[in-house]
């Protein structure tokens, strides 16, 4: 099938390359030119593990191509997928829709033939009406359908989670469409993902009600972790003990700092929005978010319970400043007001991070990236395990801080309690 992927972000990327791996013939387009002229020499403006293999050996076989020209990439194609950002608009905490309307007007302007227009962008309850409507005239009549199609990936997990997803949600009332955008994901569908058809508006507001889920489910155990802190208790035996339970689940009940990532703070917030217009009130996902703003504050107060009120001229290291391993993404990261405070505080930081220094914390002068660990953590005051990348996860503390007292701040709970207090480590979890 000849597919048109607009815009070259996260999910179109990811997506698109996906699709031309599963033998389709892909187009990508972007308006940024300086970004289309890389990819199409495979350099990737992204880091997700395997894409740039993936993507330079779909432009080998020629299924996949990049251009700037919208105009002739969506003429040429019979399913334009939209894939542009729907960032948060601050002032009224709702998802800025004019990215996705923009391209609307584009396909408008080229539908020379039938087109499935496929709306792969996080978008609220009504988008895909809204988008049918500007595509709407006399001549456009019977030329086009409009689908949502929600993605469900995971930065740094993204190409597993496009050849494994759990489900593939279609938003569409229309048979047809429906046979043929089945007929797209059938290679998954034969791994046994779940194909799911629904309505448009449903598919549209599962994508919203999954990310705030995920994010009530994240913040529920970090309550929880609270508590246990106060009464003895290891959260990561609560996790396992109450996930276990099928009906719960063991996913996404690692208890950390606050969430972070482009996702879950926009997206909740987007939904409460959309709830307040349909005058529904959606006081769970307001106390998630609420809890997950509450929660900034608990690395701080824990840094101080370990070093004291002073922190001036004390040496701490980050490993890991990124909201999540395998990605390079800062975006809403805990690392990002935590490390200014300590700065402002005199503290001398380091860090170490796999996917190199971060421009964040380009203008803070007592904040230094580091290439190694060791160098990173030695003779340290305190090491603050930020990120949970894989590299952190067998550390010989002693070796690397090279001082007669270790403070360790375990952000993701990767060590065990008996081991560190065996190695007369003084070491801080969360919620244990
Ligand atoms: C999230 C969803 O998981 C994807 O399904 C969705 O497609 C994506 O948003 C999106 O809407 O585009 P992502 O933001 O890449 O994906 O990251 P997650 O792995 O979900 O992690 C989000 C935050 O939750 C991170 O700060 C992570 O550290 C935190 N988290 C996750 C926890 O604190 N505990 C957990 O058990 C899991």
């Amino acid at each position: 099938m000849k597919l048109c992927i607009i815009g070259t972000g996260y999910v179109g990327l990811v997506s698109g390359t996906c699709f031309a791996e599963l033998g389709n013939n892909v187009i990508c387009v972007d308006k940024d030119k300086e970004k289309i002229k890389n990819l199409k020499s495979g350099k990737i403006p992204i880091f997700e593990p395997g894409l740039e293999e993936l993507v330079k050996k779909n432009i080998k076989h020629n299924r996949i191509k990049f251009s700037s020209d919208i105009n002739s990439s969506i003429k040429r194609s019979n399913i334009i997928f939209i894939c542009v950002g729907t960032p948060i608009n601050k002032k009224t905490n709702n998802a800025d829709l004019k990215y996705v309307f923009q391209v609307t007007r584009s396909i408008k302007n080229n539908l020379n033939k039938y087109k499935i227009i496929v709306n792969k962008s996080t978008v609220p309850i009504t988008t895909g009406d809204k988008i049918e409507k500007i595509l709407m005239n006399k001549k456009n009549r019977n030329k086009f359908e409009v689908v949502s199609n929600p993605e469900f990936l995971r930065e740094g997990d993204a190409i597993r989670d496009f050849f494994y997803p759990d489900r593939v949600i279609v938003g569409t009332n229309n048979k047809r469409t429906n046979r043929i955008i089945k007929s797209l994901y059938l290679p998954l569908i034969k791994k046994e993902s779940r194909y799911f058809n629904t309505s448009r508006r449903a598919a549209e507001l599962i994508k919203y009600a999954s990310n705030a889920f995920l994010a009530t489910k994240i913040s529920y155990i970090n309550e929880l972790a609270n508590l246990c802190e106060k009464s003895s208790v290891d959260v990561k035996d609560v996790s396992k003990g109450i996930g276990l339970d099928q009906r719960i689940g063991e996913r996404f009940l690692r208890a950390g700092p606050s969430y972070g990532g482009s996702c879950f703070p926009k997206d909740t917030k987007a939904l409460i929005h959309t709830a307040d217009k349909f005058k529904v009130n959606l006081s769970i996902v307001k106390s998630t978010i609420k809890a997950n703003e509450l929660r900034k504050n608990l690395p701080v107060n824990k840094i101080h319970k370990i070093l004291g009120k002073n922190l001036k001229n004390k040496k701490i290291t980050f490993l890991g400043v990124t909201f999540k391993p395998g990605t390079d993404d800062m975006r809403e990261s805990s690392s990002i007001k935590l490390i200014p405070y300590l700065h402002k505080k005199n503290a001398k930081i380091r860090y170490y991070e796999p996917t190199g220094e971060k421009k964040e914390f380009n203008k803070l002068k007592n904040v230094k990236f580091f290439t190694n660990i060791e160098d990173a953590c030695n003779s340290s005051d305190l090491i603050i395990i930020h990120t949970e990348w894989n590299e952190f996860k067998q550390l010989n503390f002693k070796k690397i801080i090279r001082k007669k007292k270790i403070n360790v701040f375990d952000m993701r709970n990767l060590y065990s309690l008996k081991k560190m207090k065996k190695n007369k480590i003084n070491y801080f979890g969360i919620g244990r």
